[in-house]
């Protein structure tokens, strides 16, 4: 996978198949290969790029069977672009066993040209005992070993029923193969089990290789998208376009209405203006079935597009925590999905405000980020100093106050924002600058966090209005120090005597001087970008593998002249790297290259092969 943006665990990517590009996240329509009714220009009007079909029905069929032999996969189905085909373990999950070796079938997809094979792996049930999900889990992986790849690209389904460990096992075991897709589901999602399913992707997603396009299998209801992509499901395949039709319901982003209910088509609908509900109640079942069809397509690709534009903002979690609302199963899916921790795959800053409705959306990767911060910068022996809206809000303070308290003390300095406590100086940057908020804290978890950080710094106070007079520090150098220790994770003070340039229009910091020489620059989200210079600090301040990543000696070359670091390049790296952060691209004997910004995690770093790993601002050149 090549990634292009990314929001989290979220991404939009590209992957190369023999008969094209796919470009996630996206969904494969289920094509049934005896009755193939949507031809390719209709799909590809959709926004359809890749579809799936069966191979065990079509190698079941004698006459689909020789035809598919003799022309291939992609004349039988009418589809020029990549055709995934699966195995058959669905129809023996539902049917029992199949006649077919796993051997036979992948040899089957190979002989007809598949473009992504899928293994005959061992479906595991929601319910099933934890001793039997293993054991399927094993023999799934075996299956997958015995195939031989030649070059194609192999789908190996992630299974273990609900049990964490088990798909964290299978996701690490499978990512043997190209493409994983998370199998043994569809009972959790036509029952609306949401919340195991968070559980499960989550689980199968962080112990996956992350350059493997990861698939929910079966998981063709829009209302779920939001929720799977946001925790890293690039593909869905969907035979409830179909299957929904078939029974007259029509599928919406938030769930599902019957035609019998309904008194209106939506203006996007392609039924709109063609049909009254009541008309098409009254047309021929094939011809109803195919208005529907393509209702429910429409309705699954204007929500792809929806998806693709929120990562492309940054503000999918919004959508999510939005979607939530419309289900009381997604309400609490959302609910589990906030108990894991994704801040280590969170970017520094996002590209839109953050919005703060409720104590819930603390939950949000970024602040607890900043949360866990906050307690590192207290757990120091110095008193703490908590600062009431009364002096201090988000862009509004009282001036004289604040700069009192700055410059004649040396406490750690806390404000009082969205209902916890965060250090003052982070008042210029992301997300205590952009911020769109309700206002409503949440008074009960404000004192739980209060009673959080007295456990660790027990020196903790309100200010109460006093007056300092002697002057200790400069405002401006404690901000600036403060903003890098957030961002490069130090405890010691990055700037000493440093000239620091404000804008004349708006009074922000912009550069940081020493010595004639420009160490840093201050970004529009209140980070700093540091120069070649204060590069070379950051090298000397932060112990190996800090912040780094290791490149051989001809990328090294590129990269000191100002080129970008690509991922093909890369040796080795620290797993702490933050999306979007100053990252060091050093040699092999931590000597410095350049300096950029990390496209990806250091957790994902590893995984990817193409693309641009580090985009570089300054080299030493
Ligand atoms: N289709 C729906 N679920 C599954 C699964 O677990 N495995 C395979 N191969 N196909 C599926």
């Amino acid at each position: 996978m090549e990634i292009l943006f990314r929001e989290n665990l979220a991404r939009i990517a590209r992957f190369k198949t023999p008969h094209g590009e796919i470009e996630t996240p996206t969904v494969m329509p289920v094509i049934n290969p005896n009755l193939n009714f949507l031809d390719e220009s209709t799909l590809r009007s959709y926004g359809v790029q890749a579809v799936i079909t069966n191979s065990y029905i079509i190698k079941r069929n004698q006459r689909l069977n020789e035809d598919a032999l003799r022309h291939g996969l992609h004349s039988l189905i009418k589809f020029s672009g990549p055709i995934m085909t699966d195995s058959g373990t669905f129809q023996s999950h539902v049917y029992g066993d199949i006649e077919y070796s796993n051997k036979e079938i992948v040899d089957f997809q190979k002989a007809i040209g598949s473009d992504i094979i899928t293994i005959l792996d061992v479906f595991t049930e929601p319910d099933e005992s934890y001793n039997s999900a293993r054991s399927k889990v094993i023999e799934t992986y075996k299956r997958l070993k015995e195939i031989d790849f030649e070059d194609k690209i192999i789908a190996g389904p992630v299974q273990g029923s609900i049990y964490p460990d088990l798909r964290r096992l299978s996701a690490y075991l499978m990512s043997d193969a190209s493409y994983l897709p998370i199998g043994g589901v569809v009972p959790l999602l036509e029952s609306y089990r949401y919340s195991d399913l968070v559980k499960i992707i989550f689980n199968s997603k962080v112990s996956s290789d992350f350059s493997r396009p990861v698939h929910l299998f079966g998981g063709g209801h829009p209302m779920f998208f939001a929720f799977a992509v946001m925790l890293g499901v690039d593909l869905f395949d969907s035979a409830s376009y179909i299957k929904y039709a078939k029974d007259n319901r029509l599928l919406y982003s938030e769930g599902t209405r019957a035609l019998n209910d309904i008194r209106e088509f939506p203006e996007w609908s392609p039924i709109h203006g063609k049909y009254t509900p009541q008309e098409l109640l009254h047309e021929e079942s094939e011809k109803r079935t195919r208005m529907l069809a393509l209702h429910n397509l429409k309705s699954i690709f204007i929500e792809i597009n929806e998806i693709k534009e929120r990562i492309y903002e940054n503000t999918l979690y919004n959508y999510v925590e939005e979607k939530a609302r419309s289900h009381p199963a997604l309400f609490k899916a959302f609910m589990s999905m906030i108990n894991y921790d994704t801040s280590d795959y969170s970017p520094l800053s996002y590209k839109s405000p953050f919005f703060y409705y409720d104590k819930t959306s603390l939950n949000h990767p970024i602040i607890k980020r900043i949360m866990k911060f906050t307690e590192n910068y207290i757990s120091n022996s110095r008193h703490t100093l908590i600062i009431s809206s009364k002096y201090w809000r988000p862009g509004v303070k009282n001036e004289n106050v604040i700069k009192n308290i700055v410059e004649c003390t040396d406490f750690n300095l806390l404000v009082s924002w969205n209902g916890i406590y965060i250090p003052l100086f982070l008042e210029d940057s992301y997300p205590v600058q952009q911020l769109v908020s309700s206002g409503l804290n949440d008074k009960k978890l404000e004192e739980d966090y209060l009673k959080r950080l007295k456990s660790i710094n027990n020196d903790i106070e309100f200010y109460e209005g006093e007056h300092y007079d002697k002057r200790l520090r400069d405002y401006d150098t404690e901000k600036i120090n403060t903003i890098a220790m957030f961002q490069f994770n130090i405890n010691e003070r990055f700037f000493d005597k440093s000239n620091i340039i404000k804008s004349k229009s708006t009074g922000h910091i912009r550069n940081i001087i020493e010595d004639n020489n420009i160490i840093a620059t201050m970004r529009n989200d209140g980070y700093l970008t540091l120069s070649i210079k204060g590069a070379y600090r950051l090298l000397s301040m932060k112990p190996w593998p800090g912040l780094r990543v290791v490149v051989d000696d001809e990328s090294g070359r590129f990269n000191a002249n100002g080129y970008n670091v690509f991922f093909k390049f890369i040796k080795s790296f620290d797993t702490g790297i933050i999306p979007g952060n100053e990252t060091l691209v050093v040699s092999e004997d931590d000597d410095l290259y350049a300096v950029g910004k990390a496209a990806v995690s250091g957790i994902e770093m590893y995984y990817y092969k193409s693309g641009v790993a580090v985009k570089v601002h300054e080299g030493i050149n």
